[in-house]
């Protein structure tokens, strides 16, 4: 089939290239040309395992291709996939601002059949928006031409993005015509060959499964986080009933590991779109997200909290952070709780030493020239004069240091711990101050 995506990111390349992966025909749209020049000169600008080998094949294949195009684009296509950025506006609401204007060039430019995918997160109402948009461009070029309008949610995290993308849990589409839900199946037979994943939905409901999704893994955490500061006033340990609870198959063991809040470019965004929307269009306070989101924002405080509560006066102090990602295997930090927490050290006059396998670039982009912020080439080089270690991302390669070396290296033997990656009783045991989360 041939596939326009529209939108070059984290979700716009990796299904671009997984659909290339299975035989078709992809042009991938960005308006970025900085982002396409990296990627025609056979380099990736996003870090996702797996991606660049699979991009690289794809290409080579004369499979994928990129451009900054929007005619190209548009003519290239029966399938448009909108996979652009909606980013939350000033009040919280999702800004639609880049999946209309998708919209608006393909009408203006379309002359055949298309159909128009919303593989973004957007609020319910969305494809009626897109396909208004849409038919008033074909309007004023007073022509008609034949278009269905799907919603088609991602999935996908980052990190394991390109193993979600071919092995996927569930398929959404919404849609409310034949023609195109035959489309999507033929489309999506190639990653579901050993059972049907696609959940046929009208489009309304497919809008609002991805919000649902994102907010009940928002929520899990949020509980999770208040038990943890809970156990740690009562003097249990928040681990043991995570495996209490977990067990239960009605719960099960995912997403309920407490830290020092949830970040990412989704359940942040997608958490005050879902309360914005509830509240603009439906007149409904979402109480339970409302709450979510409070405990998400006080919980990224909470390393900053535990480490003014050792150390006093912060001026003068020097930490160091291991992990600037907002999780692991991703070198994405929008709304990562690094951000929170390297401001409040910043802001207490304390100066910091941070490393992180692959999200160091993105954390200089981001902080620019602030002399106080400073990189290290690697975990234990980052130690150095520093007062404690700060840990707020779960990498791999901090699961199991060397503690000799740590506490060697540290002014002052203290571990806070946002990601709970260590025994207690092992850290403590060795002389050192160790302050997780919730234990
Ligand atoms: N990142 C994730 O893990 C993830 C997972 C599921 C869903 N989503 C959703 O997918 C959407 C995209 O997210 P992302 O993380 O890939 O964003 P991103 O910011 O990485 O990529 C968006 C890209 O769209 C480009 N763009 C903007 N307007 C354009 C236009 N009119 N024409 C062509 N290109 C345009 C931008 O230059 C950018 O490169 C969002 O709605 C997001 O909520 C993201």
């Amino acid at each position: 089939m041939k596939i326009t995506v529209i939108g070059t990111g984290y979700v716009g390349l990796v299904s671009g290239t997984c659909l290339a992966e299975v035989g078709n025909d992809v042009l991938c749209l960005d308006l970025d040309p900085e982002k396409i020049r990296i990627l025609e000169e056979g380099g990736i600008p996003i870090y996702e395992p797996g991606l660049q080998e699979m991009v690289k094949r794809n290409v080579a294949a004369g499979r994928l291709r990129f451009t900054t195009s929007i005619e190209q684009a548009a003519h290239h296509g029966t399938i448009q996939f909108i996979a652009v950025g909606t980013p939350p506006d000033e009040d919280g609401s999702a800004d639609m601002k880049y999946v209309l204007s998708a919209a608006r060039n393909i009408g203006r430019l379309m002359t055949d059949y298309k159909v128009v995918v919303d593989k973004s997160t957007v609020p319910v109402g969305t494809a009626d928006l897109v396909r208004e948009t849409i038919a008033a461009e074909l309007k004023l070029r007073g022509i008609d031409v034949p278009y269905s309008v799907v919603s088609n949610p991602e999935f996908l995290k980052e990190g394991a993005a390109v193993e979600d993308f071919m092995r996927p849990d569930r398929i959404v589409v919404g849609a409310d015509d034949e023609q195109s839900i035959l489309l999507m199946r033929a489309l999506y037979a190639p990653f579901q060959r050993n059972r049907e994943r696609l959940i046929v939905t009208d489009v309304r409901s497919a809008e609002l499964t991805k919000y649902a999704a994102n907010a009940m893994l928002a929520t899990r955490i949020s509980f999770m986080n208040e038990l943890a500061n809970l156990a740690e006033k009562l003097g249990a340990d928040i681990e043991m009933v995570r495996q209490g609870i977990g067990s239960d198959p009605r719960i099960g063991y995912h997403f309920l590991y407490p830290g020092c809040g949830y970040g990412g470019s989704c359940f942040p965004k997608d958490v005050k779109a879902l309360i914005k929307t509830a509240a603009d269009k439906a007149d409904i306070e979402l109480k339970v997200l409302t709450a979510v989101e409070e405990a998400n924002d006080a919980q990224k405080h909470v390393l900053t909290g535990k480490i003014t509560a050792h150390f006093g006066e912060l001026r003068g102090k020097h930490f160091a952070l291991w992990g600037l990602a907002f999780k692991p295997n991703t070198d994405d930090m929008r709304d990562a709780p690094s951000r929170t927490l390297v401001a409040d050290l910043l802001a207490a006059g304390a100066t910091v030493t941070a490393y992180d396998p692959v999200a160091m670039h993105e954390a200089q982009r981001i902080f620019g020239d602030e002399p106080r912020l400073r990189y290290g080439d690697s975990p234990m080089a980052c130690l150095s004069d520093a007062d404690a270690l700060v840990i707020v991302t779960e990498w791999k390669e901090f699961r199991s240091p060397d503690f000799d070396a740590i506490k060697a290296k540290l002014k002052s033997p203290v571990i806070f711990d946002g990601r709970n990656l260590y025994d207690p009783k092992l850290v403590r045991g060795m002389g050192m101050t160790y302050l997780p989360i919730g234990r």
